[in-house]
């Protein structure tokens, strides 16, 4: 995989977040995020716009988003920031967000600024884009735990997302829940559906679709037979992301076998926070740290600094008084 970029998208703050259980003062997440700004990362996932009654942890999102766009030394330019929202309110809550701090959401990222432009920024402007992830799920019953609907309303339900977030110019991001495992129907979950939703997102409009181990079920074997499902259905490796959760420590072997079938968008979080509060027992995304060590050591670039990666794990696991579950960031400061 020589000479190979590979995107890291970084979902620590919201991915990482959303599943503790005392609230997490918004100065700390802020900080996260512009510690994480300060790695060479280009897509950062900064929060959800779901109800507070279903994921508490998330209701400071409207007030990150904010900050993030009126405060350039929190978040310099070239990054692109992503929000999950869960239906047309959460969309309806971000664009009225973004108008009513004159920001545009724009496409992609701007290329990184130099550092004297960066000082010169006007404080009002679109400093950086924002997008949005739209989710749906594999299974019927981690749908419904998760969403509250079937997978075919799920589906309907991000046709309106789609136009709005069109209509504003915001890149978007779709999640399969649970393609390779679910914490209620079980390991074998069926490839055809995980590729037929993917397809579906797709047509939608959505403009890369990531493929979730939601319980870190999967194995080797299993993800091949996926990648190899979505290939046979006509999916571009182009347009796929894989998200492991590292429940069993199976995320960087499914990695390796994601790179050999051409994948190059991969979500990770730092210091392995995370786990999914509609998926019992799952534990945290791959740290991005041990990501990092995995591509870096088999030629791929990545863009992102492993040194401040293992030092920011190894400060937000402090703060949340959790354990660092990245081995390559500890290893990297041990040094
Ligand atoms: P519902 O209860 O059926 O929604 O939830 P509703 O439309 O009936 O509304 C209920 C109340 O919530 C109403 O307020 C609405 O106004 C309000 P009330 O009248 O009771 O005062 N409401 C909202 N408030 C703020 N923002 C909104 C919003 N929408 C409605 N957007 C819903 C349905 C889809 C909203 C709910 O099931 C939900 O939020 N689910 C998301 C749960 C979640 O965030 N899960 C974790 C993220 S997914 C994940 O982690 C997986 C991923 O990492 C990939 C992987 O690893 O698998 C991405
Ligand atoms: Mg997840």
């Amino acid at each position: 995989h020589a000479a190979d970029h590979v995107r890291i998208v970084e979902v620590g703050p919201r991915d990482g977040l959303q599943n503790e259980k005392s609230t997490i003062p918004l100065d700390t997440k802020l900080e996260l995020i512009r510690r994480l700004a300060q790695t060479g990362v280009t897509h950062l996932e900064a929060g959800s716009f779901v109800p507070a009654k279903w994921v508490p942890q998330m209701a400071s999102t409207t007030e990150i988003l904010e900050k993030l766009l009126t405060s350039p030394p929190l978040a310099p330019q070239g990054i692109a920031y992503n929000y999950l929202v869960p239906n047309i309110k959460g969309l309806q809550t971000m664009v009225k967000t973004l108008q009513a701090k004159g920001a545009q959401a724009s496409g992609y990222p701007t290329p990184p600024a130099s550092p004297a432009s960066e000082t010169s920024q006007a404080s009002a402007s679109p400093i950086n884009s924002s997008e949005i992830s739209l989710f749906a799920a594999a299974t019927e019953t981690f749908s419904q735990k998760n969403t509250n609907c079937s997978i075919a309303e799920s589906l309907e339900r991000c046709k309106p997302i789609m136009d709005l977030a069109k209509q504003n110019d915001i890149r978007v991001r779709g999640y399969v829940s649970v393609a390779l495992g679910c914490p209620y129907e079980g390991p074998d979950v069926d490839p055809h559906k995980v590729a037929e939703i993917t397809a579906t997102l797709l047509e939608m409009g959505c403009d890369e679709v990531s493929v979730a181990d939601t319980t870190g079920m999967g194995t080797a074997p299993r993800t091949q037979k996926l990648l190899q499902t979505l290939k046979e259905a006509g999916i571009l490796e182009e347009d796929l992301a894989l998200h492991f959760h590292d429940t069993y420590g199976m995320a960087l072997v499914n990695t390796v076998v994601g790179l050999e079938h051409g994948v190059r968008i991969f979500d990770s979080s730092v210091g392995g926070l995370g786990g999914c509060p509609y998926s019992k027992g799952a534990t945290g995304n791959v740290a991005t740290e041990d990501l990092i060590h995995l591509l870096h050591s088999l030629g791929c670039e990545t863009g992102l600094d492993m040194v401040k990666m293992a030092e920011i794990g190894e400060w937000i696991t402090k703060e949340l008084n959790r354990p660092d579950d990245s081995r390559a960031g500890k290893a990297t400061l041990a040094r």
